[in-house]
Parts: C-alpha cells; structure tokens; sequence
C-alpha cells in the first residue's frame, strides 16, 4: 500500500497539472511504440488492480484489463452485483477493504460524490473509470488522439456537438489544460455545468458555449460528439431524442467543418448523435480513441504507482 505522503488519486482530469499530463501523455506513446516493436515494460509486476463497475462497459473495462497483464500485473474485475456492494455493504467500508488487497482501484459508479468517498476512505490510488459528471480517462485517451492526428495540442480547434455530458466536461478540462480552442454546442438546458466551465476557465481555457451546432464546427479541427441519452438516463430517451434534434454529426453538419477528424467516445447510437456514414468514413478516429484508452491507461496506472 502506499504512504498517504505519496497517495495520488485520479477523479478528474484536471487532479493532473499540466506538466503532469503532458508526462503521462509522453509515457503513454512510448508505450504504444514499444507494443508496436514488441518490447514488454513490466513496470507493474505483481501489482493488482481492482475494477468495480456499476454500470456495464467494454473498452475500460478490457483496456485496463489489458493493460495490467502487459505491464505485467493482474486485475479483478468485480461487477457491483458479484461483491457485497451490491447488498448494501457501505462504499467506505468496500474501499477500506479492497485497500488493503490490491494496490489500486478504478471505479465506474453513478454518482461522482461517490467515487469521492471511496477515495477519501482508500489507501491506494483511486482511478474514475466513469462517474455521472466525469470520465477523465476517455479525455487521456481523446488527447492522445488528437495529438497523433494534429501533431500537437496547443492552439488546435476542437468543437463539441450534442449532450454536455461526463465526457464532454472531462474533455473540457482536458481542452483547457493543453490550450486546445473548444466550443462547446448544446441544446438548451444540456450544456456542460457552469461549475465545470468556470474551472476550465481557471485552468487557462476559454470554452465558447453556443447552441448553433454549424457555428461551433466552422473551422474545427475536431469534431466530437456522445450518445444523447448516457447511462442511467434512459427513462429521459423522448423528451432527449426531441430535444437533440438538430445536433446530429452528418455529412451535411460536416461540410461546414472542412478535412477535420471526428471522434467519439464510443459506444455509438447510429442514427441519433451520429450517421452511420459518418463514423464508418476516413474522418473518423473513434478505434484510435478506443486503442489509445489502453496506451493512456498502462501511462496512468504506472505513474500513480512508481
Ligand atoms: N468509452 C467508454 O468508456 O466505453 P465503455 O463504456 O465501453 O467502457
Ligand atoms: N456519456 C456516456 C459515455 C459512455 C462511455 C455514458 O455515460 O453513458
């Protein structure tokens, strides 16, 4: 277990400072070449990870999976309902427990607070795989992406389309700590919180909110957007169906968005947030989104515990 001198959690992007992510960026694509020269970095030997998931997922869940067994570790995947979190049994009480076996712990749940009390009652770093308001290991990868596709961060044009959701607020930090332009377009009422705005806003960015979807893609390098209705939101699906309308990434939006790559966190709805065509084109760099997820995550995870 670590020292609570050395413990570093990771619930938010922006828990990293902007030297800080530019290192787990940089080890993250040293990661990715030396898997593409087939070179082992067994930097986490004999380290486990446990992995609670209160919601289903497919890329976190295989890519920090993944990413243990290549550095060489191992990770527990524990679905709410296979421990005793799901009778009831206190999240202090399973954070408390699970400390004192593994030697970090990613969590997907619903409600941020509660990836919050799980960390302040854990002696080993805490990882967000996903809460309501957050999903800053998406924003590691999505930089990652961007960095490949732009050669670089500072002073790229980035446009968000859609829900101002989990993603789309980790991303805004992300976008403010590497000075990446983001605009952000929502339907009324579904932008991103003022409290996430005015924090990036501290961090150096400059977000531009708009609700003209054309406005916020004209001379976007990047065009992101996410599902209309995220988990939990399901009993919402009509009232958010007719109140994205018009906020769908298609070719017509795009036209007005010159040669820039489209991304998506994935998974996909085909046919609301974004066409069929669209995510199947060259644009798209959604499977380099979802491969770097593994990349970012080993440069995460080997940080938090060096
Ligand atoms: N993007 C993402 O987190 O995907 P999963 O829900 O499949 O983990
Ligand atoms: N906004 C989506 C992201 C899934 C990875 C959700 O929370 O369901």
């Amino acid at each position: 277990m670590a020292s609570d001198a050395e413990l570093r959690h990771f619930l938010e992007i922006d828990d990293l400072s902007q030297d800080e992510l530019q290192t787990v960026l940089d080890r993250a694509e040293t990661y990715k070449r030396a898997q593409e020269r087939g070179e082992d970095h067994l930097d986490l030997e004999d380290r486990t990870l446990g992995m609670i998931f209160q919601k289903p997922s497919t890329r976190t869940r295989v890519s920090f999976e993944t990413g243990m067994t290549q550095l060489g570790g191992h990770a527990v995947f524990l679905g709410e309902d296979d421990i005793q979190l799901g009778r009831g049994e206190p999240l202090k009480d399973t954070s408390r427990t699970l400390s004192r076996y593994v030697d970090a712990v990613m969590a997907r749940v619903f409600k941020h607070e509660n990836i919050e009390v799980f960390a302040e009652y854990a002696s080993v770093p805490v990882v967000n795989g996903l809460t309501d308001d957050a999903h800053p290991c998406q924003t590691l990868a999505d930089l990652l992406t961007i960095r490949e596709q732009e050669g670089g961060l500072e002073g790229v044009s980035a446009a968000w389309v859609g829900d101002g959701n989990n993603v789309a607020q980790s991303f805004a930090l992300g976008c403010a700590l590497t000075d990446i332009d983001l605009t952000i377009a929502t339907p009324e009422g579904y932008g991103v919180d003022d409290p996430v705005l005015e924090r990036a806003r501290d961090l150096g960015g400059n977000p531009t909110v708009t609700t003209d979807p054309v406005e916020a893609v004209s001379d976007a390098d990047v065009v992101y957007t996410d599902v209309w209705i995220s988990m939990g939101q399901e009993d919402e699906r009509d009232v958010r169906m007719d109140a994205f309308e018009g906020f769908q990434v298609r070719s017509e939006l795009l036209a007005h968005a010159a040669d820039a790559s489209v991304m998506h966190c994935l998974p996909a709805h085909r046919g609301e947030e974004i066409t069929d065509d669209v995510i199947e084109s060259d644009r798209s760099v959604v499977f380099d989104q979802a491969e770097n997820r593994l990349h970012a995550q080993k440069a995460l995870l080997s940080w938090l515990l060096e």
